[in-house]
Order: C-alpha cells, then sequence, then structure tokens
C-alpha cells in the first residue's frame, strides 16, 4: 500500500525514481511523484494518475538532481488529486517526504501547527509530520539539526509510517524511518537506495537490510547508520542478498502481469514444493518448522489468521488440518481476530498466512497471540518480510514475486504448502503411508495437470464471451470446495467489478436461489467425488430456475452434460490437489471475463496489493 523509492548516488536519479514507481505500482496507482534536491534547490512534482503520467510531465518540464525520493500513492486521507500526492512539502519548501501509513493523530497536531500560523495546501496526514519536522528544525528554541528534528516529530505522531526525507539545507543527506510500514534499504557501489520493498532496488544492488520497527537510517554521502528513532545508539544489522532476478518483476511477453502468473503456476507449484517430499515415508519435509513441529502436534487448537485471498486458503487449511491431523482449527480474519475476545494460551497454535508477509490486520493478530502465549507460524513468500521475521517460525512458499494485484500463483502456493503441512502432521498420527504416497503422488503430477488446463483456454473465453454482460455471478461448492467458490467470487468482483457471491451449494436454497434467473450465471464447482451426487442435485435446482449453468469438473459425466450452459473439463486429480487446479481455471475465467469488460487487470480500481494500514 503505496511505494516508496529514493536514491542517493553517483547516477541521474530521474530514471531510477521512475522505474522504481513503475515496479512498486502495484502497491498503489492513485498519484505519483518525486522530489530531487540539485545544488541549490529541491524540486519537486507530481500529480494524480498512474505513474505514465507522472512520465509524460516530467518529459515536458525535465528536472534533474543528486538525490531524489519517490512515491506512488494508494489514497487513505484525501482525495487522489495532483495536492493530496506525495512527496509533501513544507511550507517554506525546504524539506520534502514520502509517507506510507496513517498518522492517527494528524487532526491535533495540524491544530496546533495551524495556531502557530503555517498554512496546510493539502488534506493528508503526511503533509502533517513535514510540516512538523520543519517547525523543530527551523523554530524550536533547542536549534535542533535536521536529524534530531525528524527525530522528535517521529516520536510526537502516533500511528504507521515508513519515511524518507531530504532538506534543502542538509544537501547530502537522506533520512528514513520506519514505524509499522516496511523499508528496506539497498547498499550499492557508491550509491543506496531505499524501497518499500526490494523490487526497485534489485536492479542497482543485491544486498539489503529490511529495517524493523522503531528504527532510523541516515544516508549521507557514503555512509550509512542505523539506529532507533529514540536514541541513537547504533544498531548493528546484517546485509541480506536477495535472490530476486529482473525478469520475474517484468511481464515479458504477456499482456498483463496477472496472466503471466496464472502460466507461472505451470512450475511455480513445484517451486513451492522443490526439497519438501519424502516419497519413501509418503511423507513431507518442512524446515522450517521443525523446532515446533512437536507443539503443533500436541497443540489443542490451532488459529489460521489471513486476509483476503490468504483467508480462503486458511479456509482450506483448517479443512486438510481436521481431515489428516485431528487438530481442530479455527479461520479467523485477522482485521476481527485482532480486536476478539479470543481463546488462546501456551498450547494454542497461530498460523498467520500472508503473501507479502506485510499486511497490517496479520501482523497485528500474530503480535495479540505472541502476547497471550500462541507460538506464532508464518506462511509467507517474500522472504525478509516483517511477518515472516516477526513469526516464531515458518515456511515460505517460494513461488516468486507476485506483481498483479488479484492473487493467483501466491494462493496456489498457499494450499500446496497447507496440503503438506496437513500431511505431515497426519502422517505423524493415523495416516498411512499409502495415503501419504497417494497425495504426494497427485501433488508430483500437477505441473501436467496446469499445462492441461491453460490449454483449454480458448473454452474459458468462450464462456467469457457469452456471459461477460452478466450483473451477476453465483459461485457454488460444496466442502474443501466451499472456499474455492468464495476465492472463485473474489478474483472476479477484484478484476472485472462483477459482483459476485461464493456460497456452499447446499445453502444457496436459503437465501440466493431468490436471485436466480436466466440473466444468472451459476459457476458449480462439480469435482467426481463422495460429494457429486449432492452438488448435481443443487445444479438441478439452478437448471430449474432457469439460471445459466458453467460447470467445472474434472470428468466427463453425462449427467453433468445436459444441465450445463457450458462444462469446464479439468484433469482428474486427487479431491484435496482438485483445490488447486480448480481455482486455476476460475482465474482464468475471471481474467478472461475482465478482458472482455476492459477492465484494467494489474490495477483494479481502489486496490492495493499490499494492505499496511488498517
Ligand atoms: C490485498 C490484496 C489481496 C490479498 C490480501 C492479503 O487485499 O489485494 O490479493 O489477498 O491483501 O494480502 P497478503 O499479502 O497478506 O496475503
Amino acid at each position: 500500500m503505496c511505494g516508496i523509492v529514493s536514491y542517493i548516488g553517483k547516477k541521474d536519479p530521474v530514471p531510477i525514481l521512475l522505474k522504481g514507481l513503475r515496479r512498486l505500482e502495484y502497491r498503489g496507482y492513485d498519484s505519483s511523484g518525486i522530489a530531487l534536491l540539485n545544488e541549490k534547490t529541491l524540486h519537486c512534482i507530481k500529480r494524480a494518475g498512474k505513474v505514465s503520467d507522472l512520465e509524460s510531465l516530467i518529459d515536458d518540464s525535465p528536472i534533474n538532481g543528486y538525490c531524489g525520493i519517490g512515491h506512488t500513492r494508494w489514497a487513505t486521507h484525501g482525495e487522489p488529486n495532483d495536492i493530496n500526492s506525495h512527496p509533501h512539502l513544507d511550507h517554506t519548501k525546504k524539506i520534502a517526504l514520502v509517507h506510507n501509513g496513517i498518522i492517527e493523530n494528524y487532526d491535533a497536531i495540524k491544530e496546533v501547527l495551524k495556531s502557530r500560523g503555517i498554512p496546510f495546501t493539502s488534506d493528508t496526514d503526511s503533509e502533517v509530520l513535514v510540516q512538523l519536522i520543519s517547525e523543530l528544525y527551523y523554530n524550536s528554541n533547542q536549534k535542533l539539526s535536521f536529524e534530531d528534528a525528524v527525530r522528535a516529530a517521529l516520536q510526537e505522531v502516533v500511528g504507521a509510517y515508513g519515511i524518507v526525507v531530504l532538506c534543502e539545507d542538509e544537501p547530502g543527506t537522506m533520512i528514513a524511518a520506519r514505524m509499522g510500514s516496511p523499508l528496506v534499504l539497498g547498499v550499492g557501489e557508491g550509491e543506496f537506495l531505499i524501497g518499500s520493498d526490494a523490487s526497485p532496488i534489485v536492479q542497482y544492488t543485491r544486498n539489503v537490510i529490511y529495517l524493523d520497527d522503531n528504527e532510523l537510517v541516515i544516508i549521507n554521502d557514503d555512509n550509512y547508520s542505523i539506529s532507533k528513532i529514540d536514541s541513537k545508539n547504533i544498531v548493528t544489522k546484517t546485509l541480506t542478498r536477495i535472490d530476486l532476478t529482473i525478469e520475474e518483476i517484468e511481464k515479458g511477453e504477456y499482456p498483463h502481469f496477472m496472466l503471466k502468473e496464472i502460466h507461472d503456476q505451470r512450475h511455480s507449484i513445484s517451486d513451492t514444493m522443490r526439497g519438501r517430499f519424502n516419497l519413501n515415508d509418503g511423507t513431507t519435509q518442512l524446515g522450517g518448522i521443525s523446532d515446533y513441529f512437536s507443539n503443533i502436534l500436541l497443540a489443542s487448537r490451532i488459529y489460521i489468521t489471513a486476509c483476503g485471498t490468504s483467508w480462503h486458503a486458511g479456509l482450506i487449511g483448517k479443512h486438510l488440518i481436521e481431515e489428516y491431523a485431528r487438530i481442530p482449527v479455527h479461520v479467523e480474519y485477522a482485521s476481527e481476530f485482532r480486536y476478539r475476545n479470543v481463546i488462546i494460551d501456551s498450547n494454542t497454535i497461530l498460523i498467520a498466512i500472508s503473501q507479502s508477509g506485510e499486511t497490517a490486520d496479520t501482523l497485528a493478530a500474530i503480535r495479540k497471540a505472541k502476547e497471550l502465549g500462541a507460538i506464532t507460524l508464518g506462511i509467507c513468500n517474500v522472504v525478509g518480510s516483517t511477518i515472516s521475521r516477526e513469526t516464531d517460525a515458518g515456511i515460505f512458499t517460494h513461488t516468486g514475486p507476485e506483481i498483479g494485484v488479484a492473487s493467483t500463483k501466491a494462493f496456489t502456493a498457499q494450499l500446496t504448502i497447507l496440503i503438506m503441512l496437513a500431511l505431515k502432521l497426519g502422517r505423524k498420527k493415523n495416516v498411512s503411508k499409502k495415503r501419504g504416497k497417494n497425495l504426494i503422488r497427485a501433488l508430483r503430477h500437477i505441473d501436467q495437470d496446469v499445462v492441461s488446463i491453460l490449454k483449454i483456454s480458448h473454452e474459458v473465453k468462450e464462456v467469457a464471451k457469452h456471459t461477460y454482460e452478466a450483473d451477476n455471478f453465483l459461485y457454488l461448492g460444496r466442502g474443501i470446495n466451499f472456499p474455492i467458490a468464495l476465492e472463485g467470487a473474489l478474483k472476479l468482483k477484484e478484476i472485472s467489478y462483477i459482483h459476485a457471491e461464493g456460497y456452499p451449494a447446499a445453502e444457496m436454497k436459503h437465501g440466493p436461489i431468490a436471485l436466480i434467473d436466466k440473466n444468472m450465471p451459476v459457476v458449480c464447482i462439480a469435482p467426481q467425488d463422495e460429494s457429486f451426487s449432492k452438488i448435481l442435485a443443487n445444479i438441478e435446482e439452478v437448471k430449474a430456475r432457469k439460471g445459466i449453468i458453467i460447470t467445472i469438473t474434472d470428468k466427463i459425466n453425462y449427467s453433468l452434460k445436459p444441465l450445463s450452459d457450458y462444462i469446464l473439463i479439468i484433469p482428474n486429480t486427487h479431491k484435496h490437489v482438485f483445490p488447486i487446479t480448480c481455482s486455476i481455471i476460475l482465474q482464468m475465467l475471471a481474467y478472461e471475463l475482465a478482458v472482455f469488460r476492459d477492465c484494467e487487470i494489474d490495477q483494479p480500481r481502489n486496490l492495493a496489493k499490499s494492505v499496511t494500514v488498517e
């Protein structure tokens, strides 16, 4: 949520900042801007809209400097317009700041500053922070240095922030600080970058330092130092090497990141599983949680917490863990969990699932569970992310960077990990080697299954062509596939703006059936497992109300064909692997529907990839 990139070094910062902003656009795309320091002055240029709009502005009136800060915004306080865009300047126009997060007490501080005659131009909470730094720097009786003014201002604000600040009167100095919103420092040869994630940095250096909460970094010409915000004692941090490739964060030949990431699943699920099977023993190896494995086995209950798509993975995780390991699992939205009187003790395990590893509510839920004595485990994709560092242990999904705002390959990677975890626990309990081997065989076949699914994209397109004008869609599934119905509906809402609901197929009669008529496409998830006859009956109910039936199944079946308006047949697989393959065809369907509706697939309105505010 909001992207930050900053550069200080010997190169021209403008192309570096613009490229960085393009790489970060998935974090927010309401507006963007950059501020540059040259020998004498600070220049700021910003505008509402996409980074391409900013680029045109800079093409028309080029600016230069030797260091700069950039920002792409996902609006919280103040509508997305030119004035509310970042960077924000103080009223002397000598200090510039980019901010990711929310300053909660901005109103109170603003009132005080206004009473001292300081004029404000924007509606944002971020401007309050830069004005406060300015007031403390230029007008405090204590004659604070710029660094001390930044520290003092940060100690007055309440909320979450990742910031970078520049000051015309302190040329050659860049200050960044973190409290709640991620920041990564890139340490190159005679140059430094700061990003809200590593994607704008990786092209210039692979050596990074992840800042922790309450840390501040000062970059002065060729050096950097990290300390706590509220003390000048140096904090020693180790450099981490990131193994991200440029290809992974570019679209290549694909028109959209989402399509690229759907196709990546030909190999990404295997990447997630690599080195983690023990076929002979019908089990899996998950080194990241080995220290806590016996605690999980003996746990009285497991909570799974997450947001969005990751929460849907959690619902499937519950099904799997209860099935294989017979441990009770509760799945909660992190935003609810964090404020609820949850029942947790030292026999409770909390599993937090997060692609980004930065979602604010999920992080807050982890902190709460820790405080209450639970062991916390993370299932994250981004190595070095806050959640992966704050949990006691965890498992990385290793699916590569996911840029498309609608999660695809990260979801199937999360499901893969949950299957592997459930199996590993189950094998220590009563699950037989044979059952384990069967599941592993199905998982190992998944690359070929995905290839087969991608091959029927023309059929998916055909369904989309005939249904893209619908105002509503219903998705029905039973058992382990009910969360897949929820996820299919979420994908559709996110990128095509069609209202969609996922429902347990049998529950349909208790409400949504009232909505079904000849204009309502109903996606029916109908694998030929033990639930088949039940779902078939539910499909009959839809048919009787003239709904448009789109069936997803895994074997040709003669009772399904006459009932379905469209039928998409995906490879037959293990019933616990089917949610993975089924979700891929639903991702394709959402994608094709969004293409027909001419939507901005990688940057859907109002959404952000990583939600780092509450
Ligand atoms: C945002 C994204 C979703 C994602 C959710 C949770 O809403 O748009 O795609 O599922 O955040 O993100 P996380 O990184 O914690 O999985």
